[in-house]
């Protein structure tokens, strides 16, 4: 082949590349993303927080300490990898405002938790579900209204024995 042509050709084929790596890998806009750029949805995340949530509820109403600690403590993990993964989210700031609206609801369950002070629980567990939907409403998801659960739904027993 003519070296002028195969130099056209690499020159063109070169183009093309810049052109298409430009297009494909087009920084993801995080403050307007719906997903991370690995690829996650934050609703996944608050679905497993609502079930722990959920969770919690029941073992508080059946005092069960244990169990309640152990939702407390998955709540808490799944709102550090909130924080990490979602400093922003649809333009809001995920991770500052939980950190400044949510974490702070926790000590008062987790401390009457290990005193088995129960009714200081229920509480403090409904001030941690108010928390929930205060986020809810200052990122413009106030329809996701988190309550107190009325009754177990799940094929788990929260009984002590
Ligand atoms: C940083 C503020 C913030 C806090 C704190 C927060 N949420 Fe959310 N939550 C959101 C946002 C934003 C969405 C919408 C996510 C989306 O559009 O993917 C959401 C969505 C949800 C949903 C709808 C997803 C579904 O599976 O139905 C539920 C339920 C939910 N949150 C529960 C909770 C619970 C329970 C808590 C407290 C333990 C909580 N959230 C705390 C911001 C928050």
């Amino acid at each position: 082949m003519n070296t002028r042509i195969l130099t056209g050709a690499l020159a063109l084929s070169l183009v093309a590349n810049v052109w298409l790596a430009a297009s494909f890998h087009r920084p993801v806009d995080v403050a307007h993303a719906e997903i991370t750029p690995a690829g996650e949805e934050l609703a996944v995340y608050m679905s497993h927080a609502q079930r722990h949530a959920h969770k919690l509820g029941l073992s508080i109403q059946a005092k069960n300490k244990p169990l309640a600690e152990f939702y407390v403590t998955e709540l808490g993990e799944t709102f550090e990898l909130i924080q990490r993964k979602f400093p922003q989210y649809e333009g809001f700031q995920i991770a500052a405002l939980s950190k400044a609206m949510l974490d702070p609801a926790k000590p008062a369950l987790s401390k009457s938790l290990a005193a088995g002070d129960f009714a200081t629980a229920a509480v403090a567990y409904d001030k941690y579900l108010a928390a929930c939907n205060n986020c809810h409403v200052a990122v413009k998801h106030e329809f996701v209204k988190v309550i107190a659960p009325t009754g177990n739904p799940f094929n788990q027993s929260f009984a002590t024995k």
